[in-house]
């Protein structure tokens, strides 16, 4: 498929404000595609009503519709989906609606789509069944800020990573899940996910996962409510319940943690004829939950302000309840030692896959046939047991598509190994920098690969309740599984060993030469921003197919020009086609896409740490091509200043910092894998 113009419309709207005067309320989002136009009369205009008036009789018996329509050219696709525990009779008066609305704000648009709260409608001149490439998402807050936002993402990111998998975990006739936990100030939290029936289960989690990201770079996060619609998902929560649980169908009651099963609701009852009086009905009633939400609010308000002024020692934020599941959690985290052992065939030679900053990592596969990676700590953390349960307790909770999953842990003496899943295809580095291995690499491999490690940055970053800076981000540290999807790997390390380090300075770099912010490398500064220098020097990697401190420019007599320094020269002087890896420039890719890459990869090595973006935004100019990038400044180790010697001689005198032992590589490194810099030198 063509990979188009992937335009993100956030259209932030604000609940309750919305006033619903005429009988066919607004959408609550609505995008008109730029897929062309028909003319009034035409044949695609025939079939774009002969099939809108049909679409309500193919009800799949779970409230999604699909119907396409036509010949060649002049083919409508539809498709239409009501939230999974719509009253059948609620979800045709809102289709009807939605049928009526479409053409009328997008008028003689060949594509567009319409957001209710409750139901979607959209059409298209292609196939809109299992097409995650349609374009246009809708997002919608509640402006009330969580009164303690570190909490209540808390307590709301694991709600809804659990309902992500239960629905994508759903079968082809319904994806739909919704939960409740407890928030900051013991209200409570609902949640809902939903994604068309006829996504997978990777496609379903990948678009929430999208969505998710959408929202964080939509800068709403820590929101007592929210919504992002997307063509084929949904993900929604609130401090009100908007969802219809009465008709929840729960087999069995299950314990804590919450969450409630896809319930088979509509199947019970056949859709019903409309009436003409369906769509009033439905305005009342949404007028009605309006009002109750409104007064709902208002109380939970009051209730909680007076809730505080009367307790004078509040309860202690996490309860016991939550602590006996932890301590539960973290012993099922365990593996046994010499399981480990046997299955890396201990520790030998021939199960070594590679030497880390902090330690080798060993292939094992369990008796069970299960592939592990296992990282072999090489020296003492300095850590209790209990700390270190806890700390990888709460790594292993950290779960998302671009990170590399913690499985858990396990302890002997002064032993201590972490054990990873196992991905088949190794680190991207020995892609990038093989001659060979490079050209496999086309550019939508490695925009994909771009993509997703600027949302696993981005997921560290944001999650507020860890805030997790990676500090070593690099080539190495990004593994790639069968399908060539890239995870993060490494982090929270520092976590592991200095945990009292979150933010500010360190008394010790962990991190690779070459990709080191100079703010980090020469004062040990460390924070989001640097992570994001890396990141942009990887970028550059990426594109060009050349190790940012190897980097030799063929041409130049200088002695060395490092790549930031060329990338850099060569867009001030218009020639930044020079430095695309040749494997790319051959296939004539989409030279606008890669110029547009190295764009955003100049703005994250920006010198200055706040002229460089946050990960949010970076995710948003990877995804909106509409949007207008600012013009990067300088980077880091060019220029006459001289930064970059000042940066060489810092890492190379030994008593500049006595913590800080780097040394720069030798021409011999280059050939060889990056080593992480992460000794402790004795204070
Ligand atoms: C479609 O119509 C709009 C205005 O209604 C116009 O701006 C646009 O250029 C048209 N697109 C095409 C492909 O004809
Ligand atoms: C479309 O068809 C209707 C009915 O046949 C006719 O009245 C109208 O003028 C036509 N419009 C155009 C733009 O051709
Ligand atoms: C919720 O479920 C009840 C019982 O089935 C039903 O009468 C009601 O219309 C439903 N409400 C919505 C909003 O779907
Ligand atoms: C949360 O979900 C549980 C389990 O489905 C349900 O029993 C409980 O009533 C819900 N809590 C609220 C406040 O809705
Ligand atoms: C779409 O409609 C066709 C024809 O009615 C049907 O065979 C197909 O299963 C539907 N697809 C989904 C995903 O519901
Ligand atoms: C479907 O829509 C058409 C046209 O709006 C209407 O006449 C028909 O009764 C509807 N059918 C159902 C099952 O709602």
């Amino acid at each position: 498929m063509s990979t188009g113009k992937p335009k993100l419309l956030f259209l932030i709207l604000i609940y309750l404000t919305n006033t619903i005067a005429s009988a066919q309320p607004d959408f609550r989002s609505y995008v008109c595609g730029d897929r062309g136009n028909y003319t009034t009369n035409s044949t695609y205009q025939t079939n774009l009503k002969t099939t809108l008036s049909t679409l309500n009789t193919t009800n799949s018996g779970f409230g999604f519709f699909n119907l396409s329509i036509g010949q060649a050219d002049n083919r409508v696709h539809s498709a239409a989906l009501c939230q999974g525990d719509m009253d059948p009779d609620l979800c045709l008066s809102c289709l009807h609606d939605s049928i009526i609305k479409l053409p009328q704000v997008c008028p003689n648009k060949k594509e567009a789509i319409g957001y209710y709260g409750r139901c979607m409608l959209k059409y298209s001149n292609v196939e809109v069944i299992g097409n995650m490439l349609m374009e246009g998402s809708g997002i919608l807050v509640n402006t009330q800020t969580a009164s303690d936002t570190d909490r209540f993402v808390g307590a709301l990111d694991p709600l809804m990573n659990m309902l992500k998998a239960a629905a994508a975990a759903g079968d082809s006739l319904l994806k739909f899940a919704t939960g409740n936990t407890t928030g900051s100030d013991f209200e409570t939290i609902y949640g809902l996910v939903q994604c068309t029936p006829d996504l997978s289960e990777t496609q379903c989690t990948d678009c929430v996962e999208d969505a998710y990201s959408e929202y964080v770079s939509s800068g709403s996060r820590g929101k007592i409510g929210g919504t992002v619609f997307k063509p084929v998902c949904r993900y929604s929560y609130d401090i009100i319940r908007f969802y219809n649980g009465s008709t929840m169908v729960i087999p069995a009651p299950p314990p804590p943690p919450i969450l409630q099963a896809t319930p088979p609701v509509l199947s019970t009852q056949p859709p019903l004829p409309g009436k003409g009086s369906n769509t009033t009905k439905y305005v009342i009633i949404v007028i009605a939950i309006v009002t109750i939400g409104v007064i709902i609010i208002v109380s939970i308000y009051f209730l909680l302000k007076m809730r505080r002024k009367k307790k004078q020692n509040p309860v202690p934020p996490t309860n016991t309840e939550n602590e006996t599941t932890e301590i539960g959690d973290a012993e099922s985290l365990k593996y046994n030692f010499n399981v480990v052992r046997v299955a890396t065939n201990n520790f030998s030679k021939e199960n070594k896959l590679g030497q880390g900053g902090f330690g080798a990592v060993y292939k094992g596969t369990l008796g069970d046939g299960r592939e592990i990676a296992v990282k072999r700590l090489a020296r003492d953390s300095g850590q209790g047991e209990v700390e270190f349960k806890n700390e990888v307790l709460l790594l292993a909770k950290l779960q998302h598509r671009n990170l590399v999953r913690l499985l858990g842990f396990s302890l002997e003496g002064s032993e201590r190994l972490l054990i990873y899943e196992f991905l088949s295809n190794a680190s991207l580095d020995q892609f990038i920098f093989d001659p060979n291995k490079r050209a496999l690499l086309d550019w939508k491999i490695r925009y994909k690969i771009i993509k997703g490690v600027a949302k696993g940055l981005l997921y560290l970053h944001e999650d507020s309740r860890l805030m997790i800076i990676h500090r070593d981000m690099k080539a190495g540290n990004v593994l790639l599984d069968a399908e060539m999807n890239p995870k993060i790997a490494d982090f929270g390390m520092a976590r592991l060993f200095n945990p009292e380090e979150t933010q500010g300075e360190a008394s010790r770099i962990v991190g690779t030469y070459g990709y080191m912010a100079p703010e980090y490398a020469m004062h040990g500064q460390f924070s989001v921003k640097s992570d994001v220098f890396s990141f942009g020097v990887l970028v550059m990697e990426i594109v060009t197919g050349q190790k940012n401190q190897c980097f030799q420019n063929r041409e130049s007599t200088e002695s060395t020009e490092y790549l930031l320094g060329f990338a850099w020269k060569s867009w001030r002087n218009g020639t930044i086609t020079d430095i695309i890896d040749p494997t790319l420039k051959a296939r004539s890719g989409p030279m606008n896409d890669i110029i547009r890459s190295i764009h955003i990869g100049l703005l994250c090595v920006q010198e200055e740490v706040s002229d460089r973006p946050t990960m949010s935004s970076v995710v948003l100019m990877l995804n909106s091509y509409s949007l207008s990038l600012p013009v990067p400044s300088e980077p880091a180790f060019f220029g006459n200043n001289n930064t970059f010697h000042r940066y060489v001689s810092s890492l190379t005198s030994s008593n500049d910092s006595a913590n800080r032992k780097v040394s720069k590589p030798t021409s011999s490194q280059c050939s060889k894998n990056d080593v992480s810099i992460s000794d402790i030198v004795p204070r």
